[in-house]
C-alpha cells in the first residue's frame, strides 16, 4: 500500500525519508518519490520502481517521502507522490472518492493536472486554499474530501510540514533532531523518542516544534504510541528470504499467543462479555478469514455457540443484522486493513461489543475496539501470513476454550508448539514437490471439516507468492462441477487430518486420481500414508483434528515457498500485493 513520511529538522531530510521508505518497503508498493525543501526551493524526484534508485543528494532539512501503490493510474513516474501544484506538495495514502467530481470542478477553473491520481487534486485543493497559513489551507481541502486520507503537505514559502488523517494511518513524532512523520512504528528513526498516532479527522503541524489539532483546529494532546521497532531487523544469517525466517518463528509466536482468558487478570474484562455472548460474529480479510473459519468450526463443535464469519468488505454492505448479545471478532495481523476496520466500526454502530484481535498494537483496528487481544507473532515482513495466522490461531483457541469453560463443556487443551517444530522439520521435503507445481496449469487442495478451512488458506498462499491459479475445495463438492478440471496435469494437495473424515476424503482422492492427477498428502493420520494413490505426503505429529490448522498450515506454507522459488519469484514481495490494505 501506499506509505507516507516526513522530517523536518536540524540534519538532511533526503537520506532520512529514503530510508524511512526503505523500511516500509516490505508492504509492496511500485513507485516512489521524495520533495525536499532547500534554499533553492522545492526539489521533487519521483520513479516508477524501488526506492533505491531514488537519489539522496537532495538539498533541504524538510522533506517528505511516499511509495505508492497504483489504484488509480497506472505505476508510472507521473502518477507517483509527491504532486505538485503552485507552492504545494503533497503526498497522500487512501482513496479520495469523489475525486473525479473536485477534479471536473478544477479543470472548469482551467487548472492542469500532470497525473491520473486521485491524489493530485488534493494538491491542487490545497495550493486554491493556501494563503500563507498551511494548516488553515489543509483543513479547508480536507473539508471538501470524501474518503479515505493520511496526508503530508508542504509549502515551498513556509517551514513547516502538515499532516492530516482520515481512516487511513498516521503517525507524527518527534526527537532532539526534529519532527517525523510516517504511516508506520517502522519507519521512524531511533532518534524519535515520542509518536503519537492522529486520530481520525486530527491535523499535526511540524516544525521547531510538534503540534497537534483537532477538526476544529484547536490544539490538543497526542495519543501516544509504544516504539516497539525491535523486530524490524534484517535478515539473519541463514535465511534467504523473511517469509521463511517467520515460519520458523510459529512456533514461539503460537506459545506467546495464548491467552488466558479468565475471570481475574488482563483479560477479564473480555471474559465478562464472552460470558454473555449470545451469539459471535467475526470479520476479516485474506489469511486472517482463514484464520476465523477455523475458529468457527471448533468453537461450534466444543462451545455449541453459534459463529459467523463474513470476509470484512462484504459485511459492511450487506447491512448484517447484529442481533442483541452479539461479540464481533475482527481479527488482523496489520490492525490497518481498511475493510476490517470499516466492518468492525458497522458493527458496533449496530450494537455488538468489538473485540480487535490484532498483532500491531498501536493500530487503528486497537484503538477502535472495546478490547484488544494481542497477538505476540512478532513483527513479519513478508506480505505473505505465515507466522502470524499461527498466532492468530492460538489465541483464537483460546477464545475456544474460555467459551467451552463459560458453557460447562470441555474443549481439549491447545498447545502446538512442539508439534509446529517437527511440521517445520517435515515439511521440507515440500521442496522435492515444487517443481512440478510450478510446471502445473493449475493446483488444488482439498479437505473436509477444518481440513478445508486449511485447504482455502493453502490454496491463497500458492496464489499469492507462486502466482499459479489454485482453488481451496471442499472434498466432497469436487463431483459436483469441479472435478471436470482435474487431469493429468493437476497436482492436487488433500489434507486429512479427521479420523471420522479421513476416509471420504481419500475417496475424493480416488476420483481425482481416476482422472489422473498426481496426489500429495498432508495428514496427521500414519494409516493413511500407505495408499498406493498417494504421489508423496507430509506426516504430521498427531494432534485434535479441530485444532490441526494450525499444524497443516506448516507445510501448506513451505510448499508455497519452494514453488515461488522455483518459479523465480521473490516469496517475500509478490507483485501487485501489500502487506497491510489501507483502501477499500
Ligand atoms: O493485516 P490483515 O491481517 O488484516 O490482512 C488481511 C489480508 O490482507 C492478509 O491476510 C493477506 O491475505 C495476506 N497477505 C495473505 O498472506
Amino acid at each position: 500500500m501506499c506509505e507516507i513520511v516526513g522530517y523536518i529538522g536540524t540534519r538532511e531530510a533526503a537520506p532520512i525519508l529514503k530510508k524511512g521508505l526503505k523500511e516500509l518497503e516490505y508492504r509492496g508498493y511500485d513507485s516512489a518519490g521524495i520533495a525536499v525543501l532547500g534554499r533553492g526551493g522545492l526539489a521533487v524526484e519521483k520513479r516508477a520502481g524501488r526506492v533505491e534508485g531514488l537519489s539522496a543528494a537532495l538539498r533541504g532539512r524538510c522533506g517528505i517521502g511516499h511509495t505508492r501503490w497504483a489504484t488509480h493510474g497506472a505505476p508510472t513516474a507521473q502518477n507517483a507522490h509527491p504532486h505538485v501544484c503552485r507552492k504545494i506538495a503533497l503526498v497522500h495514502n487512501g482513496i479520495i472518492e469523489n475525486a473525479h467530481t473536485l477534479k471536473e470542478e478544477c479543470l472548469a477553473r482551467g487548472e492542469k493536472f500532470l497525473s491520473e491520481t486521485d491524489s493530485e487534486v488534493v494538491a491542487h485543493l490545497v495550493a486554491r486554499a493556501y494563503r500563507g497559513d498551511l494548516l488553515a489551507a489543509v483543513r479547508e481541502a480536507c473539508s471538501r474530501l470524501e474518503g479515505s486520507y493520511a496526508l503530508a503537505v508542504l509549502a515551498e514559502d513556509g517551514k513547516q510540514i502538515v499532516c492530516a488523517r482520515k481512516k487511513s494511518p498516521l503517525l507524527v513524532g518527534k526527537g532532539e533532531d526534529g519532527c517525523y512523520a510516517a504511516s508506520d512504528v517502522a519507519a521512524l528513526p531511533p532518534k524519535c523518542e515520542k509518536a503519537y498516532a492522529l486520530a481520525d479527522g486530527d491535523f499535526a503541524v511540524l516544525g521547531k516544534d510538534l503540534a497537534l489539532f483537532g477538526a476544529d483546529l484547536c490544539e490538543k494532546e497526542g495519543e501516544e504510541v509504544v516504539l516497539e521497532r525491535k523486530e524490524e531487523g534484517g535478515l539473519p544469517f541463514g535465511f534467504r528470504h523473511f517469509m521463511r525466517k517467520e515460519m520458523a518463528e510459529i512456533p514461539r509466536a503460537m506459545a506467546n499467543s495464548r491467552l488466558e482468558i479468565k475471570e481475574t487478570g488482563d483479560f477479564s474484562r473480555f471474559y465478562e462479555v464472552l460470558c454473555h455472548a449470545e451469539y459471535i460474529q467475526i470479520v476479516a480479510c485474506g489469511t486472517a478469514y482463514h484464520a476465523a473459519l477455523c475458529f468457527e468450526h471448533a468453537a461450534e463443535k466444543f462451545c455449541r455457540v453459534p459463529v459467523e464469519v463474513t470476509t470484512a468488505g462484504e459485511y459492511r454492505y450487506r447491512d448484517p443484522i447484529v442481533p442483541k448479545g452479539t461479540l464481533c471478532l475482527a481479527v488482523s495481523q496489520s490492525g490497518e486493513t481498511a475493510d476490517t476496520l470499516a466492518a468492525a466500526a458497522c458493527a458496533r454502530e449496530k450494537g455488538a461489543k468489538v473485540a480487535a484481535l490484532v498483532n500491531v498494537l498501536h493500530s487503528s483496528l486497537a484503538r477502535a475496539a472495546d478490547f484488544v487481544l494481542p497477538t505476540r507473532a512478532g513483527g513479519e515482513r513478508a506480505v505473505a501470513a505465515t507466522k502470524s495466522f499461527c498466532a492468530q490461531l492460538a489465541a483464537l483457541y483460546s477464545i475456544v476454550h474460555a467459551l467451552a469453560g463459560i458453557a460447562g463443556r470441555e474443549a481439549p487443551p491447545f498447545s502446538l508448539a512442539k508439534e509446529a517444530e517437527t511440521a517445520l522439520v517435515r515439511s521440507e521435503k515440500t521442496a522435492r514437490w515444487a517443481s512440478r507445481f510450478a510446471a502445473a496449469r493449475s493446483v488444488y487442495f482439498i479437505g473436509r471439516g477444518a481440513d478445508y478451512c486449511a485447504a482455502l488458506e493453502g490454496s491463497l498462499k500458492l496464489k499469492e507468492i507462486s502466482y499459479l491459479p489454485s482453488e481451496g475445495y471442499a472434498a466432497g463438492e469436487l463431483k459436483h462441477g469441479t472435478l471436470a478440471l482435474i487431469d493429468g496435469r493437476t497436482p492436487v494437495v488433500a489434507i486429512a487430518t479427521s479420523r471420522a473424515l479421513a476416509e471420504k476424503t481419500m475417496n475424493a482422492v480416488s476420483e481425482v486420481r481416476a482422472r489422473g492427477a498426481r496426489v500429495y498428502l498432508i495428514t496427521t493420520l500414519p494409516e493413511l500414508v500407505s495408499r498406493g494413490e498417494i504421489e508423496d505426503f507430509v506426516l504430521l505429529p498427531p494432534c485434535e483434528e479441530e485444532y490441526s490448522p494450525a499444524l497443516t498450515a506448516i507445510p501448506l506454507q513451505m510448499l508455497a515457498y519452494h514453488t515461488a522459488l522455483a518459479c523465480g519469484n521473490d516469496p517475500d514481495k509478490p507483485r501487485n500485493l501489500a502487506k497491510s490494505v489501507t483502501v477499500e
